[in-house]
């Protein structure tokens, strides 16, 4: 049993299921035996073993962004300056969302002329999917993704985009409030509406996997599981199921329809693009270092996942908006997630699997252009510090 008079004796005096041999059974705390069964030396550490006092010190060459057996908790000397560049940038974007004027919006929404009823479907279908999508992210970073990087600099940008991704939540939350809808209805409509529900249940069983308790990185099988979970977190999940949501409600700001909603939105955007980002410099880093993990039969499964991502957001497209709303084509979505797919595809090494698609929507570019992104985030940090609005061009 666990002695709650003096805990700390009692864990040192416990063997470190990560350090020690190959099965470890330990007890919890209700005294329960569980197999934490380790792999051995190739696994990572996780940031809270006890400390190595005399250890030599962090070399840059001993850090690994997964599997990585030294210390976690010494941020420096960098090894992957991009990620803590990525933390910089989004710790300058920081916003909050009640910063975001919503009074033109609550009195268009309860206008009964305002908006059409597909217009008003379109913003209640997407906060109920972004609305519970983003606190699935947050659980999935925090539960699972967090503990298997094992690097600090990139821990750290894990951190900010958790609370980003609380932010977003906020951010839905306040969406729903400011307009007066009905808060269980919104909430529930990944569990109630297909269109909704079908991409949410498509992401769990990679969250899950990551999140197993059991789980441990370290054999190859078990790091192309990781890889293919940050792939479908990354690049699928958060690199093509935001993108049909994000853009039906930025194009009603773009018609002056909603700009508070629309802006909450935008911002949103900027941090996921940044997100998406992170997560797939990460994926090729993993990659890189461990070339065995990228196969030929690897790369092809990759590929149908992402297709299968593809075609669950081609879907969502169609059932929110079965004919055109806002001026905007059912297929010029569809052509739009094929474009934003192949550039997801090329940017992780994989071919493009959908030629000649174009980006129907120009005026999204500007947030989808890794080469215009200092450019765009500094135009983001005048915007925030000076308090102005956004345009919408
Ligand atoms: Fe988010
Ligand atoms: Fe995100």
């Amino acid at each position: 049993m666990y002695n709650w008079d003096d805990p700390i004796n009692e864990a040192l005096s416990k063997p470190d299921p990560k350090v020690s041999d190959k099965s470890t059974v330990v007890e919890n705390l209700d005294g329960i035996s569980q197999d934490v069964t380790s792999t051995g030396d190739l696994e990572g550490l996780t940031g809270i073993e006890n400390i190595e006092k005399g250890a030599g010190r962090i070399r840059v060459d001993d850090k690994a962004i997964i599997n990585c057996r030294a210390d976690l908790n010494q941020l420096v000397p960098f090894k992957y300056e991009w990620a803590w560049k990525k933390y910089l940038d989004g710790s300058a974007n920081h916003w909050m969302p009640e910063e975001i004027a919503m009074h033109d919006d609550i009195k268009l929404w309860n206008d009964p002329k305002g908006l059409t009823e597909d217009e008003r479907k379109i913003v209640e279908v997407n906060l109920g999917f972004f609305s519970t999508a983003d606190s699935l992210v947050a659980n999935n970073l925090v539960l699972a993704v967090y503990r298997h990087i094992t690097n600090p600099e990139c821990r750290q940008y894990l951190l900010r985009q958790a609370f980003e991704e609380a932010i977003h939540t906020h951010a839905y939350t306040y969406c729903v409030q400011s307009l007066g809808l009905e808060e269980t209805r919104i909430f529930n409509m990944y569990r109630e509406i297909p269109a909704v529900a079908t991409k949410a249940e498509w992401a769990l069983p990679f969250t899950q996997s990551l999140g197993d308790p059991n789980f441990r990185t370290g054999s190859k099988e078990s790091n192309q599981r990781l890889l293919r979970d940050l792939i479908a977190f990354y690049v699928v999940f958060e690199g093509i199921f935001f993108y049909v949501g994000f853009t039906q409600i930025l194009s009603m700001g773009r018609r002056n329809k909603l700009t508070g909603v629309a802006q909450q939105f935008q911002y949103i955007l900027r941090d996921e693009s940044m997100h998406m980002n992170f997560g797939m410099d990460v994926i090729n880093q993993i990659v890189i270092e461990n070339p065995e993990l990228w196969t030929e039969s690897f790369k092809e499964e990759m590929v149908e996942l992402i297709k299968t991502g593809v075609k669950l957001e081609i879907q969502y497209a169609y059932d929110t908006m079965p004919k055109p709303i806002l001026g905007i084509n059912p297929s010029q979505y569809e052509e739009f997630v094929k474009f934003i797919a192949n550039r997801r595809l090329v940017r992780i090494g994989l071919p493009e699997q959908y030629p000649g698609a174009i980006n129907p929507f120009e005026w999204m570019s500007e947030i989808m252009d890794l080469k215009k992104e200092k450019n765009f985030f500094e135009t983001r940090v005048t915007e925030y510090k000076t308090g102005g609005q956004l345009k919408f061009d």
